[in-house]
């Protein structure tokens, strides 16, 4: 966005005041360059909500409304996925789907490839999804084989972690996401990282209406990179996108990704009405 100013300014000098300006606004930022090295990512995991005709009407008021300046991502139930789909077309509002089977076809009752889900408009999946690993029993090798999976098929992934209030009261969520993120990306290359963005969702913020405070988020971010940094290299780290779940709302979305290491937010509940979710996408461009 600021190049686009100074290209401005070097090809129009009358339009030195309006770049003065805009320049400003640009340095109100928290970190500048970090969000040219990061676009911030913002997904809506609509979860098991929502109808056709809700899931619809949540699809148009967020293609209306988003311009691309941050990336929006949106999981709706699978059964919506095509309409949906349709939907967002050409915006640049991408589809996710919350969850995939790493099987590439066969005798799976229920399950859903992702040559189905590319078949259907869907470039992103979400692997590893604390309410997959807790309610669902997904382990760290389903959610290794799953990132595996979708990163071969030409997916961008979104890896999902987060400690237990347990875990974090006994002074092991550092170890806990460090785990979670070694064993999510073990035999993953460096070269499809730039399509891995790790969500860090402590899962007593998830539907609690708790949320982590920024300091906490930022202080968990920046472990997380830590270990992005070890298994790939500071490179990688700086350039991967760790977004942040768990009872995000606009009132605290501006506080927790104006944190250095926090690249956006995952969104449950306040993901499911445009009055809710916008906000938070304005907040992440603004971060
Ligand atoms: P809530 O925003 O409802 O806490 O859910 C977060 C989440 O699980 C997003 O994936």
């Amino acid at each position: 966005m600021r190049s686009a100013t100074w290209q401005v300014a070097l090809t129009r000098p009358g339009s030195a005041i309006l770049v003065a300006l805009l320049t400003v606004a640009g340095m109100a930022r928290t970190h500048p360059d970090r969000f040219e090295m990061r676009q911030p990512i913002v997904g809506g995991n609509w979860k098991m909500n929502l109808d056709a005709a809700g899931s619809a009407h949540l699809a148009r008021q967020v293609a209306a409304e988003v311009d691309g300046d941050v990336r929006v991502v949106l999981f709706p139930a699978f059964c919506y996925l095509l309409p949906v789909g349709k939907i967002l077309g050409d915006t640049p509002v991408a589809l996710g789907a919350q969850d995939f089977y790493d099987r590439p076809n066969g005798a799976f009752t229920g399950e859903v490839s992702l040559a189905m889900l590319r078949d259907v408009g869907v470039t992103c999946v979400l692997a590893g999804h604390s309410e997959r690993r807790h309610v669902l029993g997904e382990s760290d090798q389903i959610v290794n084989r799953k990132v595996l999976a979708a990163l071969e098929a030409g997916f961008e992934v979104v890896l999902c972690v987060g400690e237990t209030l347990e875990q974090r009261q006994a002074g092991r969520a550092d170890t806990v996401n460090e785990g979670q993120v070694r064993e999510g990306l073990a035999g993953v290359d460096s070269d499809t990282m730039s399509r891995v963005t790790i969500a860090y969702e402590p899962v007593w913020a998830i539907g609690t209406g708790r949320t982590a405070t920024p300091e906490d988020a930022q202080s968990a971010h920046h472990a997380v990179r830590r270990t992005v940094e070890a298994l790939f290299s500071a490179a990688v780290a700086q350039a991967t996108r760790i977004q942040y779940g768990g009872s995000v709302k606009a009132s605290n979305a501006a506080d927790l990704f104006a944190q250095e290491d926090v690249d956006g937010g995952l969104i449950g509940s306040a993901s499911l009405t445009a009055e809710d979710f916008i906000p938070i996408v304005r907040a992440a461009a603004g971060a």
